[in-house]
């Protein structure tokens, strides 16, 4: 992956630092953009140096990022893994080198608790039922059929996997909703646009569209009026993130609700580097507090929305 220290200008007092090494997941969203940008932000404004490492989506290139940290006998690990599964070992041997880690925005499956020392991030079951409730009011009055198509993110990543689980338990309380056809979009609107028009070519009737993030409604959004359908009244589009792009489609009628999911996480992350630094207790969980919008919620918050 691309390496770089951030936080420069450390002059004499480089070696008192805390050196954190983080291990992003890629690139892939405005979310992404905007969680990079907080953690380099928050880094440099508490004193933190440093090492970020892009893992462009690939689960092996974060384990080679995580061992090139342990090598390099960095203070705290922290990482966004891109999928749940399969990080035992490379945590054990993060473990057995007595540094700590702390998890990032998307969480582990790994039994054994000990192996990271906190998590910080979103409750993504929360946001997928938040989004299938207001569905399910919505479509209260229907009398027929409410033909949803649903646009996973990452496969095996835990916001995919629960946002699917939380939204899915939801609209079970209306037996008219149907998921007619669900598939991973990779989290980008590139991936986005080309399942959205592979759905609408193989499905006479949607309805309803469930984008896991805001990036693949987005890319949707292309294929939906080239299909010659409004977007927003044709077919209702529910996303998840409320980055800018993502409330201005909600603003412009075009998405119809967004249940957010903030990737401002750098502050509060450094606090938790700090705490585990210095061997102090930290919750074995961080939440973020989050919201969901309306197009009318959008066109007031947009002005003054940070990322
Ligand atoms: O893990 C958070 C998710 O990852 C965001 O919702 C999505 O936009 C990003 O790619």
């Amino acid at each position: 992956g691309n390496s770089d220290t951030g936080g420069g200008g450390s002059g004499d007092g480089g070696n008192d630092k805390i050196v954190l090494g983080f291990s992003q997941v890629g690139a892939e969203s405005g979310w992404r953009t905007a969680n990079t940008n907080s953690i380099k932000e928050s880094a440099a404004a508490a004193g933190i140096d440093l090492k970020f490492d892009d893992a462009q989506q690939k689960q092996e290139n974060q384990i080679k990022a995580i061992r090139n940290f342990i090598q390099q006998k960095v203070d705290v690990i922290a990482f966004s893994p891109v999928v749940e599964s399969g990080w035992d070992t490379v945590l054990k041997e993060a473990k057995d080198a007595d540094i700590p880690v702390i998890l990032t925005d998307r969480s582990v499956d790994s039994a054994d608790k000990s192996l990271y020392k906190t998590f910080i991030g979103s409750d993504f079951v929360k946001e997928g039922r938040l989004s299938g409730e207001w569905l399910v009011e919505q479509t209260k009055s229907a009398t027929g059929p409410v033909n949803i198509v649903e646009l996973q993110g990452t496969t095996g990543s835990a916001p995919a996997n629960d946002r699917k689980k939380g939204f899915t338990e939801a609209i079970a309380a209306n037996p008219n909703l149907k998921i007619v056809a669900s598939q991973s979009g990779d989290f980008t609107r590139a991936g986005g646009k080309q399942v959205m028009e592979q759905f609408l070519k193989a499905n006479p009737k949607i309805d309803v569209l469930f984008a896991h993030n805001d990036d693949m409604g987005l890319g949707a959004l292309e294929a939906i009026t080239a299909a010659g359908k409004q977007p927003g009244k044709d077919i209702t589009i529910i996303t998840i993130d409320a980055v800018k792009d993502g409330m201005q489609a909600l603003a412009d009628g075009k998405f119809n609700f967004i249940a957010e999911c903030s990737p401002l996480l750098g502050d509060q992350l450094m606090e938790l580097v700090k705490k585990v630094h210095a061997g102090e207790e930290v919750p074995a969980r961080v939440e973020t507090e989050e919201t969901t919008f309306t197009q009318e919620q959008a066109k007031a918050a947009l002005p003054t929305r940070k990322y």
